[in-house]
Formats: C-alpha cells, structure tokens, sequence
C-alpha cells in the first residue's frame, strides 16, 4: 500500500476553508455598507469614518476562525461584551445587526454547511452581546 507522504493532510482552519482573509473582508464590507444606511444602527458609532469599524469586525472575525491573531495583536484580549457595554444593545439593535450580517452572509458563495456554521455562531453571539431590555 502507498503510504501517504507526512504533511499532506494537514487539516485546515474554517478560515482556510472559507477563503481566507478576502472572505472575511468582503463579509466586513457588504455589513459595514448595510450599517452605513441603518437609521438605527448608524449613529452608534462613535467615528464618522466606518472603515476602522470595518478592518475591526474583518480582524477579529478572521483571529476567531483560526486565521491570523492580528486583532488581539492590535487589541488584545476581544472581551466583546464589555466593549459593547457603552452602547445600548437591545432587540431592535440586535434585530437589525444580524439582519446585515445576515445579506452580507448570503453575498458570499459559501457552502450550506459552512454558511450554516457561520450564522449558528453570529446569531449566538448577537444575542450574548444584548445588554439593556426592551
Ligand atoms: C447585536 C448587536 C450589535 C451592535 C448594535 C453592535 C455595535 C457595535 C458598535 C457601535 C461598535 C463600536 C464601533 C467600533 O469601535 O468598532 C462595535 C464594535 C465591535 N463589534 Fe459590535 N455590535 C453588535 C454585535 C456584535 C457581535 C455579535 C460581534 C461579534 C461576532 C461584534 C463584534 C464587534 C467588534 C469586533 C467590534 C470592535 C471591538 C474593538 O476592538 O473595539 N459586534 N459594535
């Protein structure tokens, strides 16, 4: 039988298999263009310029699913509960973040099985990151 040769089955990163940091990109972008128009969801952030917003959410999104630890190099521990304690987190700001997550999800041409895992994890983490009741 042929042995197969060390190293070739290297088991790859949700990352990797997603596309790496372009995927991750795109996905911060399409959202970050829903944010811009929200009525909602747009005067919470605090800078005028979406941008810094945008490369964050691409870092730690990429650091999460195994790529580089980038984000935490720039920001250190995520703890993103309490760096959303300044804002108020309810339903409707919760509704209306996954709803652009959710399109900018659907942009990308993942597989079920992968799209699937992505939205179980960000539809979680939403609802952990509401902090003030209806
Ligand atoms: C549920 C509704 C949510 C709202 C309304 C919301 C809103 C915000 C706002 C206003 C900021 C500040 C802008 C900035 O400095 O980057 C922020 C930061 C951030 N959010 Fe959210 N967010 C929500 C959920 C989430 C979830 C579920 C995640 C992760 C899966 C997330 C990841 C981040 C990250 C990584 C940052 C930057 C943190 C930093 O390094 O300062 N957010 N969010």
């Amino acid at each position: 039988m042929k042995e197969i040769p060390r190293g070739t089955l290297q088991e790859q990163t949700f990352y990797e298999q997603v596309g790496g940091e372009e995927t991750f990109r795109r996905l911060a972008h399409r959202f970050y263009e829903g944010v811009a128009e929200d009525p909602l969801l747009r005067p919470m952030y605090p800078e005028g310029d979406l941008g810094p917003a945008e490369e964050r959410m691409a870092l730690f999104l990429m650091q999460y699913w195994g790529g580089p630890r980038t984000y935490s190099e720039n920001r250190g521990h995520p703890r993103l509960r309490m760096r959303h304690a300044p804002f108020t987190v309810d339903r409707a700001a919760h509704d209306a973040w996954l709803r652009h997550m959710r399109d900018a999800v659907d942009s990308l041409d993942l597989s079920e099985a992968h799209r699937d895992e992505l939205w179980r994890y960000l539809t979680y983490a939403a609802a952990s990151m509401i902090n003030t009741p209806d």
